[in-house]
């Protein structure tokens, strides 16, 4: 036998029996109390999810709408929380700065340049397909600092505001779960489905 192979071998053995007391980290004996936070109760691991627990997690807005919550918003509501909220990154008319992108903003309105030139930024107005996704992206990751902590009816003011100020909608429309999927995004018709079946994902 090649004892070069046995030597390791026990080496591994005994690193891993190092290691088998809860309170021990890499053969270190850590104090009680964060022997018993190494694995949180809040985790549940082990535990089936409950419907609630998963009903915070299910947040998604398709781009047909599946799954906007009832609520409604406004222009006018959307402006006095974009205020509040959001113009501190992005600038008091949306115009961006540093590293927060510009949110406002539809030109170029024609010829969509974006695959020959990359400076051109990217907005609601110019280059978002979906309204409804701007509902699912602004409730799940904005304000940045506390994603999630805005009401439905405070995500659909925003959305509302944003789509006037980028001329998508009249500054008066309501949004809401049947009035939002039908708000036809200027760069709709530059997307397409990839049906393509086989052969390389990606071009
Ligand atoms: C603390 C700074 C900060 C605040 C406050 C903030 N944002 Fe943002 N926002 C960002 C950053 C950073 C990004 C880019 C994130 C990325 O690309 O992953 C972003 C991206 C976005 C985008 C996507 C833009 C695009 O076209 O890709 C939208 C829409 C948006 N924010 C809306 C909002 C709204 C509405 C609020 C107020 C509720 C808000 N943000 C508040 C920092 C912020």
């Amino acid at each position: 036998m090649n004892l070069r192979y046995l030597a390791l071998g026990v080496t591994i053995v005994l690193a891993a029996c190092r290691i088998e007391k809860p309170g021990d980290v890499d053969g270190q004996a850590l104090p009680a109390a964060s022997a018993a936070t190494r694995l949180p109760e809040y985790l549940g691991l082990g535990t089936p999810a409950t419907a609630a627990i998963l009903a915070r997690v299910d947040i998604d807005v398709n781009p047909a709408g599946a799954g906007l919550p009832a609520g409604d918003g406004d222009a006018a509501r959307g402006a006095t929380t974009y205020a509040a909220k959001c113009a501190s990154c992005h600038g008091p008319r949306g115009e961006g700065q540093g590293p927060y992108p510009r949110l406002i903003g539809a030109e170029p309105r024609a010829g969509f340049p974006f695959g020959t030139d990359a400076s051109i930024p990217k907005t609601i107005g110019n280059y978002w397909p979906y309204a409804t996704t701007l509902y699912d992206y602004v409730h799940r990751a904005m304000p940045f600092t506390a994603p999630g902590s805005l009401t439905p009816g405070e995500v659909y003011s925003l959305v509302a505001f944003l789509l006037a100020e980028n001329q998508v909608i009249p500054a008066t429309a309501v949004m809401n779960a049947s009035t939002l999927p039908k708000v036809q995004m200027p760069a709709r018709a530059h997307f397409v489905l990839d049906n393509r079946k086989g052969g390389q994902p990606f071009r």
